[in-house]
């Protein structure tokens, strides 16, 4: 059902995220919200990451050019805020509900109160673990346990020479969220087909850059003997580049970097020799995610999962590539 929004409500919307609240705020479409206009709440993550910057811009400006109303919520990171902002959403009868879960579990009470109040929800980016998928319309993003597997092939094949030991780190994604859950288990299975390649140390960066440094230089004092970093996106990798400076050694030669995301600081350090390998994970969801709010309201059958087309980069197709690099 559509609902006309009136300047009362939107105006107590955007005061409340203003004094904190819930940390909702509204944007206009910009084309003038008329009868047909349809609301929706979106729950992101956080700012944790270029990606996540790069996302949040994708769904805001996407919003505008297509003539959704959007409340905006930012969840720092944090499952108790971002159910919060559903139960507000729910609370203020928006028409759609989208979200990037911070984490896979915990969620079917929302999501049931979603459902009861007869709202729509969309999962996007990252997945949850519900049985019951009747929770949501569809899942919208990357295929993660793929993109782990492609940063495993990428290293099978880098080493396929090598007779001695092959020692990995890896900087793990935020715990519990379905990349960092998919992502490990990808990498490993492609690798674990071959004994000589062993990871020696495994930990969180939570996908920040600061984390990322954090954590490496605690993989380097602790192991001497580091070959090959894997890292679960382009913050963590860049973080860990400068540890590794720091530790004297050089990135991209003495110890060789695997990341995800593909953003254009990861770009530029893949292109500069600092990182070997990147796997593309596309931020640029709003677009279709725009399309996919559209049909569900208005009650049209929609596919259940739609996956994100990527690719991957050498550092030389990442110099070819990083003049027309959007994000
Ligand atoms: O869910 C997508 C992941 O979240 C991105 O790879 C990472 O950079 C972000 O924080």
């Amino acid at each position: 059902m559509l609902k006309k929004i009136s300047l009362l409500v939107a105006a107590a919307v955007v005061l409340a995220g203003c004094g904190g609240g819930d940390g909702t705020t509204s944007a206009g479409t910009g084309t003038g919200a008329g009868d047909d206009s349809i609301v929706m709440g979106f729950s992101q993550v956080g700012a944790e990451s270029g990606w996540r910057t790069a996302n949040t811009k994708s769904v805001q400006e996407s919003a505008k050019s297509a003539g959704v109303e959007l409340k905006f919520s930012d969840a720092q990171q944090k499952q108790e805020n971002q159910i919060k902002a559903l139960r507000s959403f729910i609370q203020q009868k928006v028409d759609v509900i989208a979200f990037s879960p911070v984490v896979e579990s915990g969620w079917d009470t929302v999501l049931k109160e979603a459902q009861n109040a007869k709202i729509p929800v969309i999962l996007t980016d990252r997945a949850v673990d519900s049985k019951d998928t009747s929770l949501y319309k569809t899942f919208l993003g990357s295929d993660f346990v793929e993109e782990g597997k492609k940063a495993g092939q990428w290293l099978v094949e880098e080493y396929k020479d090598a007779k001695d030991p092959v020692n990995i780190v890896e900087l793990q994604g935020t715990t519990g969220s379905a990349p960092a859950n998919d992502r490990k288990a990808g990498f490993a299975e492609v690798i674990g087909a071959d004994p000589k390649f062993k990871i020696i140390a495994s930990q969180t960066g939570d996908f920040t850059r600061a984390k990322g440094k954090e954590v490496m230089e605690a993989f380097l004092k602790s192991n001497p003997d580091i070959d090959v970093l894997y890292a679960h996106n382009d913050d963590m990798g860049l973080g860990a580049i400068e540890a590794i400076e720091g530790a004297g050694k050089t990135p991209g030669t003495d110890i060789k970097i695997i990341t995800v995301d593909a953003v254009k600081d990861g770009m530029q350090a893949l292109a500069d020799g600092k990182i070997n390998y990147i796997v593309e994970c596309s931020p640029l969801l709003g677009p279709q995610l725009m399309d996919l709010a559209k049909k569900v309201v208005k009650g049209e059958q929609v596919p259940p999962r739609v996956v994100t087309e990527e690719t991957t980069f050498t550092q030389e197709q990442a110099k070819q590539a990083l003049p027309s690099r959007q994000y």
